[in-house]
């Protein structure tokens, strides 16, 4: 096991009802902040008025920006950040999805910073300082409402960008799985690969002797495989949904990854998809996943025998280690077929001529190798395009 130090503050307010906490939640830090939402799920939902019933009884105002898109937009964090600064706004409440909770962290980045905030994506800049963000979470997916990132996307050029840093961690996350009820299949199908994948993503490490966090792994797993089936039976299944949420906020705290490194590459070989295809994340996280285990399972056999045996339950006989291997990664594709989602670029009206320009965009035009299971070059990232298609 690797040493490490584990700090994940982000409070946690969960169950029923406890959206109406947000006002009392906010008026901790600030009277006076930028409300943060979608494209209008929130109003359907009802949830917007409680919010905002919440937030005028608890005595805060507030100023709003809408129309957070998924795959979130730097001209959006850029007109927030003008907000902040033309209103003294010192607090971001996030309410939605990882989409707009990666706005707000990107919002309140750039409001107390003097230069463009997309400097901090490219390394230009470092963080000294950021505002407080709050969230009400409406899908589990990204973990996004409890961890140290954002990802956003720079139009100019289509680049789509992770920043992390622990002063962007939300100081609450207040999590209903009723509010979760009115999601689609298709996006509550894209939340459940995107926790799987960050969990996958820590699982697959090259560090020995980590047995409990292989097995918090593996239950975190079996968790959302077993209840995503459960919710797209009974959409309204409460202990189901709670189920799928709280995985959602554990895939990605950092627990699952104490004391080991974790690889990454699925994630930055979505992105270039996502960015330039405007795709679910999680969708495209179905479609790179399969093609990279096939890719580089060979190099530790025996920890994909683990993930077929504990996670996918393959009971074949041991001595045809491949085999198991293999079967593992054929059960986790049916399995995304079976929820809904696209497992090839052709599924997803995805076609084969921009793979190198996306292989380039991820490896700095070849200069720089991703992952850490297997380290990956550009034509390994052009590879597994292909093993996509
Ligand atoms: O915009 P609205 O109208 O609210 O609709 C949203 C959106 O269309 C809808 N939705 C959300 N909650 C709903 C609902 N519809 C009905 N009922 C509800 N309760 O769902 C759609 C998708 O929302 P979005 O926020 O885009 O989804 P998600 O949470 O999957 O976020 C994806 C973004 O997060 C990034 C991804 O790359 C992507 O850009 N990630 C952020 C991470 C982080 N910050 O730690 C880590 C992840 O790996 C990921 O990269
Ligand atoms: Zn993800």
């Amino acid at each position: 096991m690797e040493s490490f130090v584990f700090s994940s503050p982000t409070k946690i307010i969960f169950g029923k009802g406890t959206e109406y906490q947000v006002g009392e939640e906010v008026k901790k830090y600030s009277s006076k902040v930028l409300f943060c939402y979608g494209g209008g799920s929130i109003k359907k939902s009802g949830l917007y008025d409680k919010v905002v019933n919440s937030l005028k009884e608890a005595g805060v105002e507030f100023i709003e920006l809408s129309g957070v898109k998924p795959n979130p937009r730097l001209s959006l964090v850029q007109e927030g950040i003008k907000l902040c600064r033309e209103n003294n706004i010192d607090f971001i409440l996030a309410v939605g999805g990882g989409s707009v909770i990666d706005t707000a962290k990107a919002i309140a980045m750039g409001a107390p910073y003097d230069g463009n905030v997309w400097d901090f994506f490219t390394g230009k800049a470092k963080l000294e300082r950021a505002l407080p963000v709050g969230v009400i979470l409406t899908i589990p997916a990204t973990g996004s409402e409890a961890s140290d990132a954002t990802v956003i996307t720079n139009e100019n050029g289509w680049f789509k960008v992770g920043f992390h840093d622990e002063m962007i961690r939300p100081k609450f996350a207040i999590m209903n799985p009723k509010l979760t009820y009115t999601l689609p299949a298709y996006q509550t199908a894209c939340g459940v690969a995107d926790i799987m994948a960050h969990v996958m993503e820590r699982y697959f490490t090259n560090v020995k002797n980590v047995d409990l966090t292989d097995r918090l792994c593996e239950a975190t797993l079996k968790t959302v495989i077993n209840n995503v089936r459960i919710v797209l039976k009974d959409p309204t299944n409460y202990n189901a949904r709670a189920e799928i949420m709280w995985a959602g906020t554990i895939a990605h705290n950092g627990l699952l990854g104490t004391g080991r490194i974790g690889d990454w590459a699925s994630h930055k070989i979505e992105h270039e998809l996502s960015a330039i295809y405007d795709i679910a994340h999680g969708a495209g996280l179905a479609i790179v996943f399969p093609a990279l285990m096939k890719y580089v399972y060979k190099h530790d056999i025996n920890r994909f025998v683990q993930f077929a045996v504990r996670v996918w339950d393959v009971d074949l006989p041991y001595e045809n280690l491949e085999e198991i291997a293999l079967e593992g990664i054929r059960r986790m594709t049916e399995f995304f077929k079976e929820i809904g989602l696209p497992v090839t670029l052709k599924e997803a009206g995805i076609s084969d001529d921009r793979f190198e320009e996306m292989a380039n965009k991820c490896t700095n035009n070849g200069n720089k190798k991703i992952g850490n299971f297997v380290e990956l070059g550009k034509e390994d990232v052009i590879n597994i395009y292909n093993l996509a298609k």
